[in-house]
């Protein structure tokens, strides 16, 4: 009996071993997407903090790689929870979403943070909790920037072409 266990350790530990010499791809595109997001969402100094402590590694192009996150199974674990993550919500790729899908990317925030399901529950073992605080500034600032989104002035939209009926309207108007 003694001598399996001493296998299975063995062999798990042999496993260990060989997996830390398979290295998954890492995640780190330039940091420039993500200013465009903090620009665009005006986003406070307090608030791009939470972010880059809590939420960036998963959600953007641009990890942070301590050496603690060399290690296998944690590299394993990280880099597949950032590819899922990215998959839902890319905030290096925000400007490529419609305002449609950005108001309801800030509501999936909202409830996610409100209900403490991100950040994710491994990482914060090592990264810590958020905080009620820091919790609150970020459902305060996903709603500041979900009206935002909502007033921003019609100019900015494409026109449509019920826009361009009118417009025709006025103008036959005009003729007359
Ligand atoms: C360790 C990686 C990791 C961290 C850190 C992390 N997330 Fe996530 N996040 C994920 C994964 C994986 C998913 C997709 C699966 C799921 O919803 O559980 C996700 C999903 C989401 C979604 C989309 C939910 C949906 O229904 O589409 C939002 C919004 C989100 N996270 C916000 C955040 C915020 C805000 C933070 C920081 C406070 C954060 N996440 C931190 C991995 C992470």
């Amino acid at each position: 009996m003694l001598t399996r266990i001493k296998h299975f350790f063995f062999l798990v530990f042999l496993a260990l071993l060989i997996s830390q010499f398979i290295r998954p791809d890492k995640n780190q595109g330039s940091y420039d997407s993500i200013t465009n997001f903090e620009e665009a969402t005006l986003v406070s100094a307090d608030v791009k903090t939470i972010f880059e402590n809590n939420c960036y590694d998963c959600h953007t192009n641009s990890t942070r790689y301590p050496l603690y996150m060399e290690i296998s199974p944690i590299t394993h674990w990280m880099s597949y929870q950032i590819k899922e993550g990215k998959e839902h919500f890319n905030i290096s790729e925000w400007d490529s979403y419609t305002d449609k899908e950005k108001d309801h990317k800030l509501e999936e925030l909202t409830e996610e943070v409100e209900l403490k399901k991100m950040p994710l529950k491994p990482y914060t073992w090592i990264h810590g909790e958020l905080s009620g605080q820091d919790r609150e500034k970020l459902i305060q600032w996903a709603k500041d920037t979900r009206v935002k989104i909502k007033e921003k002035p019609l100019d900015s939209l494409p026109i449509h072409e019920s826009d361009t009926t009118i417009v025709d309207s006025v103008q036959a108007d005009t003729v007359i």
